[in-house]
C-alpha cells in the first residue's frame, strides 16, 4: 500500500519524507490557497523535493481548457499527475490526455460508477472522497469497496487513491480493503504511529531502568 501526503505545504512534505511515509503527494486548489504564496512557485518546489507522483489540479472546467492546463502542468515535472474533476468535460479531457501519455487522477468521486467511467477513459488514478461521504452520514468506505471489486472484475490498471481521509481508522479500513493508495493529511500521518499504551510503556521502562541504576 502506498501512502501519499495530502498537502501543498512543503515543510509537511519534507517531514513526511523524513518519516519515510511519502510515496507521493496530492494537492488541490484549497490546499494551495492555504499556503498564501504564488501557486506556481509552490508547485515547482513540491515537484523538486518529491520523486513520486504529485497530483496537480486543473482549474478550467471545459475540456479544451483542462487539456491546455494539463499539458502545461505536465511539462513542469516528469512526476506531475493531472487532477481532473469527474465531469463529462473532465472525462473527455482524461481520454485525450491518456492518449498523449499524460497521467491523470480523476477527483471528486462520490459513487462507484463514476470511477468505472474514469477507468474506461484511461485514468491513471481515481480519488473517492471518503470523509465527505461520511460527513453526510453515508459510508464512504463502501464506495472504495465497490470500486475495488469493479476494477478487479475487469482488470483495470487504474489505481484507487482513498482521499478525504480524516483519521487513522480511515487508513486502517483502506488497507483492509486492499486500496492501492491512501492520501493522508500530515496530522493524520503523525497519528498513525501513536498509541497511548506505547507512551505509557516507554515511561514505565525508563522509570524501571532508573531504579536499577540507582
Ligand atoms: O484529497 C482530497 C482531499 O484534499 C479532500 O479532503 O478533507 O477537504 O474532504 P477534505
Amino acid at each position: 500500500m502506498k501512502f501519499f501526503i495530502d498537502t501543498a505545504n512543503v515543510e509537511e512534505i519534507k517531514k513526511g519524507l523524513e518519516m519515510g511515509l511519502v510515496d507521493g503527494v496530492t494537492t488541490n486548489p484549497t490546499l494551495l490557497s492555504k499556503e498564501k504564496k504564488n501557486p506556481d512557485a509552490v508547485i515547482g518546489e513540491i515537484l523538486s523535493v518529491v520523486d513520486g507522483p504529485v497530483s496537480l489540479e486543473v482549474i478550467a472546467t471545459d475540456t479544451k481548457g483542462m487539456c491546455e492546463e494539463a499539458r502545461r502542468l505536465a511539462s513542469l515535472g516528469t512526476n506531475a499527475v493531472i487532477k481532473i474533476p469527474m465531469t463529462e468535460e473532465g472525462i473527455k479531457a482524461v481520454r485525450t490526455l491518456s492518449r498523449e501519455g499524460i497521467k491523470t487522477n480523476v477527483t471528486l468521486i462520490f459513487q462507484p460508477v463514476q470511477a468505472l467511467i474514469a477507468a474506461k477513459a484511461g485514468a491513471t488514478y481515481v480519488s473517492p472522497f471518503i470523509g465527505r461521504i461520511d460527513d453526510i452520514s453515508l459510508r464512504g468506505m463502501d464506495i472504495v469497496e465497490d470500486i475495488l471489486v469493479i476494477f478487479s472484475n475487469y482488470m483495470f490498471e487504474t489505481e484507487v487513491i482513498v482521499a478525504s481521509i480524516r483519521n487513522p481508522l480511515h487508513v486502517l479500513q483502506a488497507a483492509l480493503l486492499g486500496a492501492d493508495i491512501a492520501t493522508i493529511p500530515f496530522n493524520v500521518l503523525k497519528q498513525l504511529m501513536n498509541h497511548p499504551l506505547t507512551d505509557i510503556g516507554i515511561e514505565r521502562f525508563l522509570k524501571d531502568w532508573q531504579s536499577i541504576k540507582k
